[in-house]
């Protein structure tokens, strides 16, 4: 299959590649290689992808609408789109650069994909679209239009957005709503590589919300596996046979589109987190508390019954061997 996947040299970008690279298909991967964090750490990512000869990678940003409709040419069999900017703190110091890659950037894909539809295209959402919502766990089929950042108020627009392109224009859409992702090729911005850092040099790790936070941490290796999963489950057309699942799903009454969250179901202590951390290294975390960040939720729990019912599967990696992996990437790349 010809798969196009954008922010290739992203986190989550780049494990999902490498997978479809796995099973042979042909990627062409698509990143700005923007300075949000260190672009060494996106150039690896890059130059690994690059040693499978099924891998073609650019280095395109999403608002050039002009070189992304060249990049997409005859179009792809399926579409991931990753490439966003990502974060929920820095959408307080830098809300235009949400605009412009998560807004601008998904309209000018969505746009190439109406001309020339893919056989399944998958988006990543995120969990911040809950927001305000205070029901736990969270369900695809829960209110989710109180956003708390712009970060969460752009990804829940493309969402809106492509609900309406796959209504007019008959695209099969998946929404991924994705929840605090860690492992190998972290995010240099989020805790896991932050406390790291701070655990390896001395250094105190800050803990918001004085640890009164749960997170439901998803292993990046389950996170791949059911988005892998879930390319096989494109939406069926509303009627369709057997489409919709009781009670549960979110697929759309009148288009190929439904939301699904992947998440660990299983949320955990900022605390526990840090004592699994301190466990791997071997280092006694010294904790910074302090109060909440603007825009925090204080929990995080994906309700994963949806995917499971379309796919079979869900997360179960255990949390000690999932930090065990991130902490011997984390040795191995900074050289600790
Ligand atoms: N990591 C998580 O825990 C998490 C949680 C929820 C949602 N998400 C979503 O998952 C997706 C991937 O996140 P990630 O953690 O891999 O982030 P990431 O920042 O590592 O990856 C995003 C990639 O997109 C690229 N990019 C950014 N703006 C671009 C633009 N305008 N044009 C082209 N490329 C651009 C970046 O260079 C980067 O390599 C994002 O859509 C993010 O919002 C991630």
């Amino acid at each position: 299959m010809r798969i196009l996947v954008t922010g290739s040299a992203g986190f989550i970008g780049f494990h999902v590649a490498r997978r479809l690279l796995e099973q042979g298909h042909e990627v062409t991967g698509l990143d700005g290689f923007t300075p949000y964090y260190d672009r060494a750490l996106k150039l690896r990512r890059h130059e690994i992808l690059a040693e499978y000869s099924g891998y073609a990678g650019h280095d395109v940003l999403l608002e050039d609408a002009e070189t992304l409709a060249s990049l997409y040419g005859k179009g792809f069999d399926e579409v991931f789109h990753f490439a966003a900017q990502a974060g929920v703190r820095y959408s307080l110091e830098n809300p235009k650069s949400y605009i412009d890659a998560n807004i601008t950037g998904t309209y000018n894909l969505l746009e190439l994909m109406r001309a020339l539809p893919p056989r399944h295209a998958l988006l990543a959402s995120t969990s911040s679209v809950y927001g305000a919502n205070a029901k736990i766990p969270f369900r695809e089929i829960d209110r989710a239009d109180h956003p708390l950042t712009l970060y969460a108020a752009t990804k829940k627009s493309t969402e809106e957005m492509a609900h309406a392109y796959s209504h007019l224009f008959g695209i099969p859409i998946t929404m991924l709503r994705f929840f605090t992702v860690y492992g190998p090729w972290s995010r240099p911005d989020m805790a896991p590589i932050k406390f790291a850092a701070a655990l390896f040099d001395g250094r105190p790790i800050d803990i918001y919300n004085y640890g009164k936070m749960r997170r439901d941490f998803t292993f990046v290796g389950d996170l791949a596996e059911a988005i892998v999963l879930l390319a096989g489950k494109a939406p069926p057309r509303p009627g369709a046979d057997g489409s919709g699942l009781p009670d549960i799903d979110s697929l759309s009454p009148v288009a190929p589109w439904r939301v699904v969250n992947i998440g660990a179901e299983r949320p955990v202590e900022l605390m526990e987190f840090v004592k699994t951390l301190e466990a791997s290294t071997g280092r006694v975390a010294k904790c910074n508390f302090m109060e909440m960040q603007p825009g925090d939720v204080p929990v995080t729990y994906a309700d994963t019954s949806l995917l499971s019912a379309l796919t079979g599967f869900k997360p179960t990696t255990p949390l000690a061997d999932g930090v065990a992996a991130f902490v011997a990437w984390y040795r191995e790349y900074y050289r600790v």
